[in-house]
């Protein structure tokens, strides 16, 4: 690590990162770690792939891997503020990582404040400064925003991967994982009055990796390159059982990639977005006001930046990139 460097690596803006630390989440991490584009401040872990504590040893193990074993961890959410948890064990595997997580040692624990404390402090110290990038289930951010109402103002912005617009749901008809994981949360950070960027199944669910991106992967020699290759290998069976293909979408590392460059990003529309709470069928489906008119029955609220669309080449091409730069 250079001398310019912080303990999360990267000379850039500050990221404060929080995740339910899967297989996807994974890649997100070590790609922002390989870049060395941004400072990894903190990482905070909630329930979702898998439970916060078992996601907060897998955050450790990956930062131990990236050579970042300073920056803390700190275990949040274990449940959503208004449903039962449910994991996503089919996808990510009992552990989140396919299998491959490691027991932790003595040496990585995570700090004793939760998320949302660390993520307030954080922000508290460093006004304006802090960026959040949300990969998980949103409820440790809407527990900041009660902790500290004043969080909007402190951060500089936050990018969120989740939500559907036009594609379909990838757990519900209309639903996206990490906003069906809790909705009450999600509607409340995407009402708040901060500048929120959110990476939609729209954008990610075109980022598939070809059999020579998997080929790169396949080749990998590094411990970083191998545990995430091996963790990789039950992402892309469980694609394969219920897609039909032998590959995998870049949720997450998507988002760190438009987090690092917003320029990655070629369909974007700002809108205010609503997550519906009721619905039989539709609850925690992102429900997007598109309408232009200026008179009554506008569209108010706080204005998001979906993310419809990447360059999908650039976005993979960066991640890999990143991910095998982790020697
Ligand atoms: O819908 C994709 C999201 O849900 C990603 O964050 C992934 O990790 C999964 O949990
Ligand atoms: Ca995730």
């Amino acid at each position: 690590m250079n001398q310019a460097m912080g303990a999360g690596g990267g000379a850039g803006q500050r990221v404060v990162l929080d995740g339910d630390y899967g297989i996807d989440d994974a890649l997100a991490l070590l790609y922002l770690a390989g870049t060395g584009a941004v400072q990894i401040c903190a990482v905070g872990t909630v329930h979702g792939n898998t439970g916060a504590v078992q996601a907060a040893h897998n955050a450790l193990h990956l930062l131990g891997l990236a050579g970042l074993p300073g920056v803390p961890v700190a275990v949040g959410a274990h449940r959503p503020l208004a449903q039962a948890v449910k994991y996503s064990s089919l996808v990510h595997g009992d552990d989140g990582m396919g299998g491959q997580a490691v027991p932790p040692t003595p040496d990585r624990r995570p700090v004793v404040e939760s998320a949302a404390e660390q993520l307030v402090r954080i922000a508290r110290a460093h006004p304006g400064e802090c960026s959040v990038l949300a990969t998980g289930p949103l409820t440790n951010l809407a527990l900041a925003l009660q902790l500290e109402p004043e969080l909007p103002r402190l951060v500089s912005r936050v990018v969120v991967m989740g939500g559907a617009v036009v594609e379909p749901g990838n757990v519900s008809p209309l639903g996206e994982a990490n906003v069906v994981h809790d909705p009450e949360a999600a509607d409340l950070v995407l009402s708040a009055d901060w500048p929120v960027t959110l990476v939609t199944v729209d954008a990610t669910m075109r980022t598939w990796l070809e059999p020579s991106d998997l080929a790169r992967l396949e080749a990998v020699t590094s411990p970083a390159g191998v545990f995430v290759r091996d963790a990789l290998r039950h992402y892309v069976r469980f694609y394969d059982e219920h897609y039909g293909r032998r590959s995998c979408p870049l949720h997450d590392p998507t988002a760190a990639v438009v987090l690092v460059d917003p320029t990655a990003a070629t369909e974007v529309l700002t809108r205010p977005v609503r997550v519906e709470l009721r619905g039989e069928h539709t609850r925690g489906t992102t429900v997007v006001d598109r309408r232009d008119n200026r008179g009554p029955g506008r569209p108010e609220g706080t204005a998001v930046r979906l993310v419809l669309g990447v360059d999908r080449d650039r976005v993979v091409r960066e991640v890999l990139d990143g991910v095998l730069a982790v020697s």
